[in-house]
């Protein structure tokens, strides 16, 4: 039985009448705290950017000419927003599934009286392929995606082949791709894919890790690593071509 319904879905989608998405997070409707709510009431319209499968123009958006930072997965933004205000002179974009985590981004920014940051509440790679035009990113960033540790789910991680190239025609060339992880597999696999990827240049100087920078602040999630003994693991990769 399994069998037969598994022939099908591969004859379906060899016929292109189905596509099997496999994502990167299971979504979790986690309630809205009352201050979370109320930043994205009062504040989606100046700091929210929509799907809407519109390409956007960054120096329309921020009204300058600034480098933009694009960060992946930005959990409760915590980082994210103390980066935008050590940074007043780089614009930010942040992407993120999780609405708790998009209204808490969005209330700390205000109380920051942040400017120079932007966020989407979206499936990343739908927002890369519909919204970010190409050649126009000076960094990305991806800190601590979801490891989706066993073995079965491997295929859920956001890091691939296909995933590092769709990244390498956001960035301009000279732009870096910056991933951390505490999960020394994930680790092993980004790397793996890295070197496979046409276009970059590691900017390690062994060709594997590079030491953790100063300006990536600690994320909530590094911290809970550490406090479990996790070792933490900084690749970063140039475009070139
Ligand atoms: C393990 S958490 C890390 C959060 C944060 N970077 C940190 O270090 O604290 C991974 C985050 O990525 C988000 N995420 C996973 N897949 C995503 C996708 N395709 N698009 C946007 N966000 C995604 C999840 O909702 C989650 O908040």
């Amino acid at each position: 039985m399994t069998e037969r319904t598994h022939k099908t879905i591969e004859q379906a989608e060899q016929e292109g009448k189905y596509i099997r998405k496999v994502r990167s997070f299971v979504k979790r409707e986690g309630r809205l705290t009352n201050a979370q709510a109320r930043a994205l009431e009062l504040h989606w319209d100046t700091m929210g950017l929509d799907h809407n499968k519109k390409v956007i123009n960054p120096s329309v958006v921020f009204n300058n000419e600034n480098p933009v930072v694009l960060e992946i997965g930005f959990g409760m933004g915590k980082s994210l927003v103390e980066m935008a205000k050590n940074a007043p002179e780089l614009n930010f974009i942040g992407i993120e599934v999780h609405k708790p985590g998009v209204g808490a981004c969005i209330a700390l920014a205000q109380e920051e009286g942040i400017k120079n940051l932007r966020v989407y509440e979206h499936d990343a790679i739908e927002i890369l392929a519909d919204c970010i035009p190409d050649a126009s990113i000076t960094t990305v960033q991806l800190f601590f995606p979801d490891p989706w540790h066993k073995k079965k789910h491997h295929k859920r991680r956001i890091v691939s082949p296909e995933f590092v190239e769709t990244i390498r025609q956001k960035l301009k060339i000279g732009g870096v791709f910056h991933m951390a992880t505490d999960w020394e597999n994930y680790a092993e696999c980004m790397l793996e894919d890295m070197q496979a990827s046409a276009g970059y240049k590691n900017l390690s100087e062994n060709n594997d890790y590079v030491p953790r920078p100063d300006s990536r602040p600690l994320t909530k999630f590094e911290n809970r690593g550490q406090r479990l003994g996790h070792g933490v693991w900084d690749l970063q990769f140039q475009r070139i071509d």
